[in-house]
């Protein structure tokens, strides 16, 4: 580890990077998120920056600084992170998909604050599906290097092997979700043609690092 990032493995290369959580909103006030606290993804944009590469992050609500050298685009809904990726992709070595995109977003948001009434009738949310932002990058013609991540509840290594297949990537980065998203630490699992393989427990920063070094090695 410490001797490719001596050698700057990443040199050169361009890394376009997702991560954090997105936010659709239900009203100018209120909104639906999830816990994911961007600190894998932002270890990971930090990581390929010291590794040398031109890194741009498109990153949902976080309390995280932006890693030093960094390029950060702000955005709140998973259709603002799918339109600012498709902008950006272009000319990209590397896409990394870490972010936990809303798979639903609220189709009947409402302009105006919703208020309640004496009757106590409670409002009634419809939902649409938002675009896979992985997957329509995938499909690009001349795509970058895809990786995606994948936060499991259970059946990691079944569910982390289909999920690289549907998504028609190389690479996909498994955990089990719930139990690290906020932690300083994570159990990855890589999936990819060769079958599978465990990372050490370790905190996100060293995983970052060691991601790096996957993606790098796998770029030839
Ligand atoms: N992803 C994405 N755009 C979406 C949904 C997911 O880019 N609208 C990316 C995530 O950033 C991650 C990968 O796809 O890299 C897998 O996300 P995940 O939520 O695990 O998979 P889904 O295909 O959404 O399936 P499900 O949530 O039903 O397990
Ligand atoms: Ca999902």
């Amino acid at each position: 580890i410490i001797a490719s990032f001596q050698s700057k493995v990443l040199a050169g290369k361009r890394v376009l990077l997702t991560a954090g959580p997105t936010f659709e909103p239900i009203d100018p006030v209120r909104g639906i998120t999830n816990l994911s606290s961007g600190k894998m993804g932002y270890a990971i944009a930090r990581a390929a920056r010291e590794a040398g590469a031109e890194v741009t992050l498109v990153s949902g609500p976080t309390a995280l600084d932006t890693p030093y050298g960094v390029h950060r685009i702000n955005v709140q809904t998973a259709q603002q992170m799918h339109d600012v990726v498709l902008s950006r992709v272009g000319g990209q070595d590397v896409f990394i998909a870490v972010a936990a995109v809303a798979d639903w977003r609220v189709a009947n948001a409402s302009g105006q604050k919703l208020k309640k009434n004496g009757a106590g009738d409670v409002p009634r949310l419809d939902f649409a599906q938002n675009p896979d932002i992985l997957a329509a990058v995938a499909a690009l013609p001349g795509r970058p290097y895809c990786v995606g991540f994948a936060a499991e509840s259970e059946k990691l290594l079944e569910y982390g092997e289909e999920k690289r297949k549907r998504k028609g990537i190389p690479l996909l980065v498994g955990n089990i979700g719930h139990q690290t998203f906020g932690k300083d630490e994570n159990e990855l699992v890589l999936f990819d043609d060769a079958g599978h393989q465990r990372l050490p427990r370790a905190d996100k920063r060293m995983l970052g690092r060691l991601l790096v070094g996957e993606i790098a090695r796998r770029l030839g």
